[in-house]
């Protein structure tokens, strides 16, 4: 697929993409605006370099690609409700959603995507690793496939080590939001690509409806370990003015937590999206 009006350099074989020849900073026109849609389809992640955006740019960035919502989970920031902070501090350990997961899959309408920019970051690390459920869904053996068609999985926001990971953010919080839980298909459609990609992921689904836990825990952990087969990721290293927009209907990322030490700051803003089907 080529582009008129901006490069795209893939970052790896199975999806990713530098985006060159914009400046997100300005008002961008529909062209423009629709190419970098095409590529975020196409690659799954797109990343944007030496980037200077303020908070009110990335909010008009974002909302080019349809209505924002809030993060349940962390307080947004003063001024920009919709701009949740993802930080770890010098005197943390845990990473804010430091485990494989695809954004919020606990609510029954999850995002179809989130622009993550970085404001603060470690000398070294902090990298986020992205892998393709497309990928991961047509690599598995026709009856895996034919057996997840009719299981609907269970999402929860309560599974430990995400949980544990928000503690420190929720720590200022008022109203700390109980626990959600939403069931969707474990192969999900792709409302714009009508590629099929697996959905389930390590950060938040529990089992699948009317399964045994000892029937569902094993076929989950095989899971788990299929869909981030390292032919299906791709691995990106921040720098001052990066930004990164994942699709996340059809990916899941991982920050690595290995800056223990040093602050990393990211601002996050999460784009609405449909229920999976
Ligand atoms: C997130 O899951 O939104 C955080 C990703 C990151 O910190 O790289």
């Amino acid at each position: 697929m080529t582009f008129d009006t901006i490069q795209a350099i893939p970052l790896s074989p199975a999806l990713g993409a530098e985006i060159g020849g914009v400046d997100l900073s300005r008002p961008l026109d529909d062209g423009v605006i629709g190419e970098i849609r095409r590529a975020l389809l196409q690659f799954g992640v797109i990343f944007f370099q030496d980037q200077d955006i303020t908070p009110e740019q990335h909010l008009a960035f974002a909302r080019r690609f349809g209505d924002l919502v809030t993060y349940p989970m962390v307080k947004g920031l003063d001024g920009y409700p919709e701009i949740a902070p993802v930080i770890k501090l010098e005197h943390e350990t845990d990473n804010f959603g430091g485990i494989w997961h695809s954004d919020t899959t606990y609510l029954p309408q999850p995002p179809m995507g989130a622009i993550l920019v970085a404001r603060e970051l470690p000398p070294e690390g902090g990298d986020t690793l992205f892998a393709n459920m497309v990928m991961a869904y047509e690599a598995l053996p026709d009856d895996m496939k034919e057996k997840l068609s009719e299981l609907i999985a269970i999402n929860s926001s309560a599974k430990d080590h995400v949980a544990k990971s928000r503690e420190d953010r929720q720590k200022d919080m008022v109203d700390v939001p109980e626990p959600l839980s939403a069931d969707h298909p474990a192969v999900r459609t792709h409302p714009e690509t009508g590629l099929k990609s697996l959905y389930v992921n390590r950060g938040h689904t529990v089992g699948f409806k009317g399964m045994a836990e000892d029937e569902s825990a094993p076929l989950l952990e095989e899971l788990f370990e299929h869909q981030i087969r390292q032919e299906f990721t791709c691995r990106f290293q921040w720098r001052p003015g990066s930004i990164a927009f994942w699709d996340n209907r059809s990916t899941q990322h991982n920050p690595i937590n290995d800056y223990h030490g040093h602050r990393r700051v990211m601002h996050r803003i999460t784009l609405a999206g449909d229920v999976p089907v």
